[in-house]
């Protein structure tokens, strides 16, 4: 799963959803700050809806709030120093006095634990992922003592859902599968996120349908290893293409997507489904991590790169629109100049429509972390830059061909003032469309198709032409 589009998420809408009368936390405010993946993001929904569900209200700074969570990530060294600097900053200003509290949640405080009362002494709540069902509780026993719920718990049979509070919109999170059981050595996630486990799939339905009934059109499902759903023998109930199969067949959903897959869980059913349901998108990342299989075999990928060929050329051939996008590490243990040219010339050949790449940053509790031949890092930050050069010199030539052509997008912003509609193509890439003064308004949740009058690296331009 990508961790980029990491936010500084710290606003939940308002509204009275029915809640326990009587709770500890009836009429407390909280503030939750949000760093890190989709799958983040949405665990902070989640434990805004438990708090709202008690009565409480979120408010958009710190300093207002009797309760703060911080919802950190620690895929590499950069993200705990960011959640770190944050904590700085938000013990300064939090309020003091009975009854607030400061929590870390998350990835960091899964791997740190008690780490995180040295670092930062007025803590007073740890927790990680899997501890978020029980927030309540916990909060509740950390207004009168300090706590730490570290790791002792894992894995984690099975995984509920809290209530979550979504900001209003068009789209969604799902999560579907949580946690993670390849080795891959520079990884912290089966670390913080546990053993792979999927939720039920009437559960998840019943989600979406309730979403969908609420004004939702568009659900991405997340797992950090969201195609290996229903793998483990576990309470699935289905596998992955036939859950999308399902999903796809409830009224008034409009797109799917997921996110991330791993290439050691692609099956020919997924390619099929996205080939034949109109509602899940095409769109598939796929992180291929490096273009060496040297790279591959020490990262403990577990495929080769001539594996990840065959499943890109069986998504060509059945789903020839379909966007493909990617995760690189530059700077791995033991890479020469001649692996990472094998990364440029995978890019090359791929043709990704994104890719997210990342210097190797080695991380406590991996297998990796101990070895010793970790490239200089002026070496990495200059392969890095070569590296995103190429993938956006890529990205433009690829915006800029589909000038003239059609795209269906689906609305997500309107801006009335300058006629404009913001929204994504199936493909999962930002369209403004001017809408002319003699067209409909559109509103969000509209599919509107648009002619591509501009193509730059961070987006789309266009004109709409009609409206579903
Ligand atoms: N260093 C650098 N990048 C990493 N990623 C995961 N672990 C590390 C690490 N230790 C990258 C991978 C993954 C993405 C979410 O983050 O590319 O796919
Ligand atoms: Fe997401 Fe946790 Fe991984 Fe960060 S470390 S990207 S928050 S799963």
């Amino acid at each position: 799963m990508s961790d980029s589009a990491a936010t500084g998420e710290d606003r939940f809408p308002t509204g009275n959803p029915p809640h326990t009368r009587g709770s500890a936390f009836e009429g407390k405010t909280f503030y939750i700050k949000t760093f890190g993946c989709q799958m983040n993001v949405h665990d902070s929904e989640r434990m805004a809806g438990l708090l709202t569900a008690e009565g409480g209200n979120p408010v958009s700074e710190p300093a207002a709030a009797d309760i703060i969570l911080v919802n950190t990530c620690t895929i590499r060294d950069k993200a705990d120093q960011k959640a770190l600097s944050d904590l700085g900053r938000i013990r300064q200003v939090r309020k003091e006095g009975p009854g607030t509290i400061l929590a870390v949640t998350g990835c960091m405080a899964q791997r740190e634990g008690e780490e995180i009362f040295r670092l930062v002494p007025d803590v007073d709540l740890i927790l990680g992922p899997s501890q978020i069902r029980n927030l309540i509780p916990l909060l509740d026993a950390a207004s009168t003592s300090r706590a730490c719920v570290d790791g002792t718990l894992w894995p984690v049979p099975e995984m509920t859902t809290p209530p979550a509070i979504r900001p209003p919109g068009v789209t969604a999170f799902v999560t579907v599968q949580e946690g993670c059981d390849k080795a891959c050595a520079y990884c912290v996630v089966p670390a913080t996120r546990g053993a792979e486990r999927s939720r039920p799939v009437t559960d998840i339905v019943r989600e979406v349908e309730n979403l969908v009934s609420s004004g939702f059109r568009e659900i991405t499902l997340l797992g950090q290893n969201v195609n290996g759903y229903g793998q483990k023998g576990d309470t699935a109930g289905a596998s992955f293409p036939e859950l999308l199969q399902r999903l796809s067949d409830i009224p008034g959903l409009l797109r799917l997507r997921f996110t991330t897959s791993h290439p050691m869980d692609m099956s020919e059913d997924l390619i099929d489904v996205m080939a034949t349901s109109s509602r899940v998108m095409p769109h598939l990342h796929l992180p291929v991590q490096s273009g060496s299989d040297r790279m591959l075999e020490r990262m403990q990928r577990g495929y080769s790169l001539d594996d990840y060929r065959r499943w890109i050329e069986k998504l060509r051939k059945k789903v020839p629109e379909a966007a493909l996008t990617t995760d690189l590490i530059v700077g791995f243990c033991g890479e020469t100049e001649e692996d990472f040219e094998k990364t440029l010339a995978a890019v090359e050949e791929f043709r990704f429509d994104g890719a997210f790449a990342f210097i190797y940053s080695p991380r406590p509790s991996t297998p990796a972390h101990s070895w010793e031949d970790v490239p200089p890092r002026e070496m990495s930050v200059e392969r890095l830059e070569r590296l995103q050069k190429k993938v956006e010199q890529q990205a433009m030539e690829r915006n800029q061909s589909l000038v003239g052509s059609r795209v269906e997008i689906l609305t997500e912003k309107w801006d009335p003032e300058t006629r404009t509609a913001v929204g994504r193509t199936p493909q999962f890439q930002t369209v403004r469309a001017l809408v002319a003064p003699e067209r409909p308004d559109p509103s969000p949740g509209d599919l509107l198709w648009v002619t591509i009058t501009q193509g730059a690296r961070a987006g789309l331009k266009g004109n709409a032409v009609s409206h579903a």
